[in-house]
């Protein structure tokens, strides 16, 4: 048995730490924001590689906090891939704007530039590309494109926590970037939680205001807003995750690079990463055109895998009023017809990824 994500080996490498922190953050009684978001926040950011940051409560809320703080709302297109997870529409629908979706490049599977600078109007206010799989999309142009229409960047860094483009962490690119702490992502809590980066310090504070009902003081107002505050026992599990993720992400890196040995040289297409960026391989997807084969295949043999993603965005249910259609996006539909993500997390062994690749070289067709 190799599962897909294997969270169990990390938790028994730190239980006594966490299960500390735990009994910390009860008897302290700091239950939400507070010391703990504080702490842990610094030390990501620190590790990161940003000014300032706060926590959230998971990744969607990080998106639709940094939308709302640059004032994106009614009216607004907001220009993302299709080639994502449903929390990045979501949120952008959220704060009541509409997104724009193109297609990916077929290298790195990240939002395509020349098709996003094509999808621009004076209705565009912002720009969310999506570091999909941990691998940077090409922020240099990304920046450069949104600096010429004067457009805002929110990365959605997601699965991306310590990638880079030329030694600049994603996220600190534009005005913001959003991070989740979902459990399987690669820092992840025991539980939901979220981040939001950013380099200036209004839109921190704005930020902060907006994830905590509108305030700086208790009972005092400033704008409506809601609730999407970090919980302390999540800010503490992961300020004791904080001090392994460097060596649990040069560990996905060794083991995503032993993959493309055995795969990659065999002719099989998996994620090109560009030159300059640091992919931190949140996931391992690959393509073969005979997926359904391959899957019964690693199921018999008891391999884990997941597909990222079946449905991609445009063609989702419930954003079927957009008016997009089967056959306006090739590049990402393709992909969601042929791509299956292998096992990746930092405890994988070499063996356990040998053992993967030839159950996968069986069936597998490119
Ligand atoms: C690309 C992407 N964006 C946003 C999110 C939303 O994060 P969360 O589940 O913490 O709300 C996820 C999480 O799965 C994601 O993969």
């Amino acid at each position: 048995m190799i599962p897909f994500v294997d969270l169990e080996a990390q938790y028994h490498e730190i239980k006594p730490e966490i299960l500390k922190t735990i009994e910390e953050v009860l008897d302290s009684r700091k239950f939400l924001m507070g010391d703990y978001e504080r702490k842990f926040s610094k030390e990501f950011c620190e590790v990161h590689g940003s000014k300032l940051g706060v926590g959230c409560s998971n990744g969607t809320s990080a998106i639709t906090v940094a939308l709302r703080s640059l004032k994106i709302g009614i009216g607004d297109e907001v220009i993302t891939p299709t080639n994502s997870f449903f929390a990045t529409p979501e949120a952008i629908i959220e704060v009541g704007a509409t997104p724009i979706f193109v297609d990916c490049e077929p290298n790195g599977y990240g939002i395509d530039t020349q098709a996003m600078e094509a999808a621009i109007n004076d209705k565009t206010k912002a720009i969310i590309p999506v570091h999909l799989y941990g691998n940077p999309s090409d922020m240099i142009a990304i920046k450069s494109i949104a600096d010429k229409y004067n457009l805002k960047i929110i990365e959605d860094c997601a699965q991306a926590h310590l990638a880079s483009m030329n030694q600049k962490a994603v996220g600190t690119f534009g005005e913001f970037g959003t991070f989740s702490f979902y459990p399987g992502k690669n820092l992840g809590a025991y539980g939901d939680a979220g981040e939001v980066i950013t380099q200036d310090e209004d839109l921190l504070r704005t930020a902060t205001m907006h994830i905590n009902h509108g305030r700086v003081k208790k009972y005092k107002h400033d704008f409506c807003a809601g609730n999407f505050r970090m919980d302390g026992i999540q800010a503490g599990i992961l300020s004791v995750k904080t001090k392994y993720i460097v060596e649990w992400t040069d560990k996905r890196i060794k083991a995503a690079f032993l993959y493309d040995e055995l795969l990659k040289t065999k002719g099989f297409k998996t994620i090109d990463v560009i030159d300059g960026a640091k992919c931190v391989y949140h996931l391992y997807p690959i393509e073969v055109s005979n997926r359904d084969k391959v899957m019964d295949n690693l199921r018999e043999e008891g391999i884990g895998y997941g597909i990222h993603y079946p449905i991609p965005l445009h063609i989702q249910p419930a954003l079927s009023y957009l008016g997009y259609k089967k056959g306006d996006f090739p590049i990402t539909e393709k992909a969601a017809e042929r791509m299956i993500s292998l096992p990746i997390f930092p405890e994988i062994s070499e063996e356990q990824i040998e053992q993967v690749c030839d159950v996968f070289l069986k069936s597998a067709k490119a």
